[in-house]
């Protein structure tokens, strides 16, 4: 998702150069707290040397570092938090929770790079959470023209460390957003029209096996596991270093407009006009959201972005068509991947729920969902949520069918976009309800986005605009995102996660997140 609630920082005047919020990061080194955990898991990993990487409930820097979830409702309190520092102690602590695990009962294990997804797929009550945050850094090959992430690096300090370097990658559009679960479900950036799924830019996954082996996987070492990882969540080990293909630095045209929601019939017709967009155009870059948060305005705004990805100001499309109406707000000029970045942080700290479908580029289904949007608020608004305290966001982005074959040179990815021959639009509802409102508010919220996100999936089908992508890193939960991705995809990530996790553990032992063995 991108810059929602920077619709209300910019409506009520506030700027959008936010600076990146470097999260209260402990050193969980040099703390004087208890030599055991009471917890056997921790007191194992204690057992294994790694006490200086634990961070145990009584430890002053546990709490901040659980304030770095993202979000509210995600934010989880394990038994311990561990935190390696190199692909050695992922693999020691991953072998050392698994052996405890032996006979421990109900207890799990939970992985974490920028924790920006859903509550439970991250971190976990009743167990140990591994936490990557400290393996963030961002480093430039320039032999090999790669750049080498680590999982806990976020986007925004990914580019900007890259641009001293002259280059850039294909990552995420919000600087706070996390490497690790973002390339391992797909990756939708301001490249998607040119270079395809961010994941299509990975060359090399170093991963640490639940058996403690570190492999690399590319197209000629472990190319059944390159392939799954693309798109494939996190079903067979926990990736060390993404090694991504470079490209060079430059500055994003970046325009932004706030329209007033009673232009919703000239914005569907530009995301439709961008829908069929050839690869041409896929220097331009186009996503819109429909926004409401009756703290800002009574009625509901539309934000459109549109970058050109190679700074051209002057190219000339349907999003001119846009730029002549009157306004709200608007940005134009040039930006470098970090400040776009850093000026698109969604604030942290509300609780938070999205869903998403696509569907055929048909313009009856964009105004549908804007029917529903509409009538969403207004439920929300009559219920015990309360007008004033949610906020919600719902985007379009236009996917043109030659989308799914830009993977293919790359070798391809687990999506199953690769036979679509229709222009799509991807559909993602998401709110975001304040931590104070009521109990209860944030489940009567995510209740009513599902029944809407249902909805939207029934009527496209009946005016024959259903697709199956449910995109894994906009999905709730409760859908079913690998089993979209197609029968032959899933019968093969199956396999590939039998291969590399003979015993499982991703399945069982590490439930959180999109899993295989529940399609
Ligand atoms: C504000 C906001 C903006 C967003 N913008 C975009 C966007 O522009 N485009 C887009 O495509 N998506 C976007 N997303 C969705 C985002 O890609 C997902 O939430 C993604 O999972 C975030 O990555 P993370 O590292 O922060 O994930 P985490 O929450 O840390 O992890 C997500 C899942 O992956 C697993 N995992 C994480 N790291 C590893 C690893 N190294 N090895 C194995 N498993 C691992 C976790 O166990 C978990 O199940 C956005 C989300 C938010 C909240
Ligand atoms: C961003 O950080 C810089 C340096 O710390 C500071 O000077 C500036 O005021 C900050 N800007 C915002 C918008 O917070
Ligand atoms: C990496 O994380 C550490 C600890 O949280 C932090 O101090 C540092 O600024 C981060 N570095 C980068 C490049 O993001
Ligand atoms: C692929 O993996 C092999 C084996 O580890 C390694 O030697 C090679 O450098 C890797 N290739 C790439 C492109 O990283
Ligand atoms: C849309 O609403 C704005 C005020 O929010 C108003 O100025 C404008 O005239 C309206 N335009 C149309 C086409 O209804
Ligand atoms: C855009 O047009 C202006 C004026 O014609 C010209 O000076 C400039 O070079 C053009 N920029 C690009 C990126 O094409
Ligand atoms: C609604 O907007 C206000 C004002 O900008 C903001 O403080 C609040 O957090 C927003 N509500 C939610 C739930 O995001
Ligand atoms: C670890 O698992 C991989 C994949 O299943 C296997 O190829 C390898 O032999 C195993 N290594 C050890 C030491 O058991």
């Amino acid at each position: 998702m991108l810059p929602n609630i920077l619709a209300a920082g910019l409506l009520t005047g506030l700027t959008a150069a936010t600076n990146l919020s470097t999260s209260a990061t402990p050193q969980a080194s040099g703390t004087t707290s208890p030599a055991l955990a009471g917890a056997p898991p921790c007191d194992a990993l204690i057992a294994a040397g790694l006490r200086d990487r634990l961070l145990l409930p009584v430890d002053p820097s546990y709490e901040p570092q659980i304030e770095s979830w993202w979000s509210a409702n995600a934010r989880l309190h394990p038994w311990c938090l561990v935190l390696p520092e190199t692909t050695a102690e992922v693999s020691l602590t991953l072998t050392t929770l698994l052996n405890a695990g032996r006979g421990a009962g109900d207890w799990h294990i939970a992985v974490r790079s920028g924790g920006h997804s859903w509550p439970g797929s991250n971190n976990v009550a009743n167990g140990v959470t591994i936490d990557l945050s400290f393996m963030n850094s961002s480093t430039y090959d320039s032999a090999t023209n790669t750049a080498r992430v680590e999982p806990g690096a976020r986007w925004g300090n990914v580019y900007a460390d890259l641009q001293k370097a002259g280059v850039t990658v294909v990552g995420g559009r919000d600087g706070g957003v996390g490497v690790g679960g973002f390339l391992l479900g797909g990756g939708l950036s301001f490249f998607t029209l040119r270079l395809g799924f961010a994941c299509d830019s990975v060359g090399n996954y170093e991963v640490v096996l639940p058996n403690g082996t570190v492999v690399n996987a590319n197209a000629t070492s472990n190319p059944d596991l390159f392939k799954a990882l693309k798109g494939g969540g996190s079903n067979y080990g926990i990736v060390t270093r993404y090694d991504l293909e470079a490209i060079p630095s430059r500055n994003l045209a970046y325009d932004l407009l706030y329209l007033p929601g009673n232009y919703s019939q000239q914005v569907i017709d530009t995301v439709v006009d961008y829908a069929k967009h050839d690869e041409m155009l896929g220097d331009n870059a186009l996503v819109t959201f429909y926004t409401h948060n009756t703290s800002v305005s009574a009625t509901t705004s539309i934000g459109v972005i549109h970058v050109n990805i190679v700074g051209n100001t002057n190219v000339s499309t349907s999003f001119d068509n846009l730029k002549k109406l009157p306004a709200l707000f608007t940005v134009s000029d040039l930006q470098t991947m970090a400040q776009a970045a850093a000026g698109s942080v969604l604030p942290a700290g509300t609780r938070n729920a999205g869903s998403t479908q696509t569907f055929k580029n048909d313009p009856v289904i964009l105004q549908y969902c804007v029917q529903l949007h509409e009538e969403y608020v207004a439920t929300l608004k009559q219920s015990g949520v309360g007008a004033g305290d949610f906020e919600t966001m719902m985007f379009f982005q236009p996917l043109p069918s030659y989308v799914g074959q830009l993977g293919r040179k790359n070798g391809g990815n687990m999506l199953g976009l690769d036979h679509v021959t229709e222009n799509a639009v991807l559909w993602t509802g998401g709110v975001a309800v304040n931590p104070n409102a009521p109990e209860g508010a944030l489940a009567l919220a995510q209740a009513e986005l599902n029944a809407m996100s249902a909805k939207i999936k029934q009527f496209a089908g009946s005016v024959n605009g259903g697709m199956e992508l449910v995109y894994l890193n906009y999905a709730d939960a409760s859908q079913d995102a690998l089993g979209s991705y197609g029968t032959d995809n899933v019968q093969f990530l199956r396999d590939v996660a039998k291969r590399y996790d003979p015993l499982g553990a991703f399945q069982t032992r590490i439930p959180g997140g999109f899993k295989i063995g529940r399609v």
